[in-house]
């Protein structure tokens, strides 16, 4: 079985490392890092980490280190297909069962495509903004305070006047109307023609975790209406699986993400160093994105505006929270609108203080609820009562429950024994309940890595066989070298494969990938190691297999030399000859080996 890049990121990026390992192993947290005694050898003291930034464990006692697939490998002894079945399963994801259609391939490109020109849009309304088009959205920033750090930082921009400004510069990069179709940033009309979808408005780019350019908010420059305007669904965006700064707070040191409402408030909040602040993209929360912060972080703060509907929007954001478990407080911004006025008229400290005397979203309801009825009329205090009971039920921790009873009875001056018969007689979860379905979805609208290759692919799969039949390195070593492989990191891990085989007799993949730091690398790494052994193959095959791609890599290698060497005639008569015997080498038998 084969997976595409973009699933097996999916599927790594919905397990935590963290989450994962911690399963295993006893994990103390220190900082940004976990540690633990080494699941791999023999240690008294604590030397194998876990960094949930980097997705990346390391032992500096053995020596040991990957990603959460590498884990599982070394950890259970899985192969490659099955970690990837254990993690999909573990995150309620459905792998597909068949290889990209062309269809799917068709929808890729065009995400890669969307994703390039969000890229130009969001540097071309950036760059805008600090020309003479942009001086009023440039002072319209900074008499609501922002630095030029923030507005650099955020990638805040202006679009233009003109209704197809934006339209033309694309265009003029080689865009073709379907494709800025797909994107979002034009529209079509009969009578008109295209048009921006944005003009004349302070930009925001949304940003996802990837540092992806994804969609946009931009907002008018004065009082019209409507306020902001959001790029619609398109294949990258999805207003409901993402968070505006979320690309920023996930790197944030602060305890928790903060969710505000406006992209203004993020920004702000930033910009006084809350920098763990978020914003939904002019929806209300979704299960989405609260799954999607889990990943970050296990404490959420609202942060909504004080109005009633921000009140709303808080509870329904709290029943989502707590169908999650993720655990929510609520921040007060009385008497102001929303955090950016808060900042604005009492600054960081007051700010901090509010965020430490956040309210638990339990008391946060039940008070809500208790300025609903009427304390002094029996009936609605009896009333009031119940619902507190009803809420108080949902707690699923007995002691926590407990806790809550004790104190609610206390503050609201109940009777306690009352309060507790009450909360058991409307039973545990009694409550609603959030459809979770939603997010179980197979997701197809996840950011992806960049079209694969067929070069790529064919040299992967070549390392992928030689690690499974280490055999080959001994087969191969006069004929497949390090310089064969064009992809840089292939090459490089070759190498290292040779290296290693001569020296132990054997490879451990686990151990090259310790050589890398960078994300991209590693996962280039780990990928080679996806290609499914399990199934039982005919030596006859294999031995085809292995002859194909080693005859593909080496083929198309001496062209290369040859293309790039074709003064030298020596050299050319060489290769040439070298190209005859790959061309009429005999099937690769793979022997010895299990
Ligand atoms: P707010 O009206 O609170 O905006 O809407 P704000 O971000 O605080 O902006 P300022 O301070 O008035 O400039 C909160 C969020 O709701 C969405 C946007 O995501 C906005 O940031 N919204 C609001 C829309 O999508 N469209 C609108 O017309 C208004
Ligand atoms: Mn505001």
């Amino acid at each position: 079985m084969y997976y595409s890049d973009e699933i097996i990121e999916e599927v790594r990026s919905r397990n935590d490392i963290v989450d994962v390992i911690g399963s295993y192993v006893n994990l103390k947290r220190k900082g940004n890092s976990h540690s633990a005694c080494c699941p791999f050898h023999h240690e008294k003291t604590p030397s194998f980490h876990v960094s949930r930034e980097k997705q990346m464990y390391h032992c500096f006692g053995c020596g040991v280190g990957g990603n959460v697939f590498t884990f599982l490998m070394e950890h259970e002894n899985f192969t490659f297909p099955e970690a990837m079945e254990a993690l999909a399963e573990r995150a309620g994801y459905d792998l597909p069962k068949q290889e990209m259609s062309a269809n799917e391939k068709k929808q890729a490109d065009t995400r890669t495509r969307i994703k390039d020109m969000n890229k130009l849009a969001a540097g071309y309304f950036h760059y805008l903004l600090k020309t003479d088009h942009g001086a009023i959205a440039l002072q319209y920033l900074k008499d609501r305070g922002l630095s030029d750090d923030t507005i650099t930082k955020f990638g805040l921009g202006f679009s233009d006047v003109y209704r197809d400004d934006l339209y033309k510069y694309l265009k003029n990069k080689g865009y073709k109307d379907e494709d800025l179709n797909d994107s979002g940033l034009v529209k079509f009309d009969e009578k008109y023609g295209f048009s921006d979808r944005f003009w004349n408005r302070v930009m925001f780019p949304i940003i996802d975790t990837n540092n992806r350019v994804i969609g946009f908010g931009g907002r008018v420059l004065g009082d019209a209406k409507p306020k902001y305007i959001n790029t619609q669904d398109t294949l990258v965006f999805d207003k409901s699986r993402n968070l505006y700064g979320l690309n920023l707070a996930k790197k944030s040191k602060r305890q928790g993400i903060i969710f505000c409402e406006g992209y203004m408030d993020v920004i702000s909040m930033h910009q006084a160093g809350f920098d763990n602040a978020v914003a939904s993209l002019g929806t209300a929360l979704t299960v989405g994105q609260v799954n999607l912060i889990k990943r970050f972080t296990d404490r959420a703060y609202l942060a909504y505006d004080s109005d009633e509907a921000g009140t709303k929007a808080a509870l329904r954001a709290l029943e989502i929270m707590r169908e999650f478990e993720m655990p929510a407080r609520v921040i007060s911004l009385k008497p102001y609108k929303d955090p950016d006025e808060l900042i604005q008229a009492e600054g960081v400290d007051e700010l901090e203080k509010r965020i430490n005397e956040a309210k638990s979203g339990t008391m946060f309801e039940i008070d809500i609820l208790a300025h609903n009825y009427n304390q002094e009329d029996p009936q609605e205090r009896t009333q009031f009562q119940k619902e507190a009971a009803k809420r108080l039920a949902l707690i699923t921790d007995p002691m926590e429950r407990k806790n809550y009873i004790d104190s609610v009875a206390k503050h609201y001056d109940i009777e306690k024994d009352s309060l507790k018969e009450a909360v058991t007689q409307y039973g545990i979860a009694g409550g609603t309940k959030v459809d979770t379905s939603v997010f179980r979805e197979r997701n197809r609208k996840s950011p992806e890595e960049e079209k694969e290759q067929q070069q790529l692919k064919t040299e992967r799969l070549l390392i992928s066989w030689m690690i499974n039949e280490p055999i080959l390195f001994e087969i191969l070593q006069d004929t497949i070298q390090p310089d064969d492989f064009f992809e840089p990191v292939y090459h490089d891990v070759v190498k290292q494969l040779y290296e290693q085989y001569h020296r132990e007799k054997k490879v451990i993949p686990a151990a090259i990938m310790n050589h890398y730091q960078s994300k991209e690398e590693h996962e280039k790494v780990s990928m080679i190691m996806q290609q499914d052994f399990e199934i039982p193959v005919a030596q006859s095959e294999k031995s085809k297999v292995v002859t194909d791609l080693v005859k593909t890599i080496k083929l198309r290698s001496i062209e290369h030399q040859m293309e790039m060497q074709k003064g030298d005639l020596t050299k050319q008569s060489e290769l040439i000859i070298e190209k005859v015997r790959i061309e009429k080498m005999k099937p690769i038998i793979i022997q010895g080996s299990v």
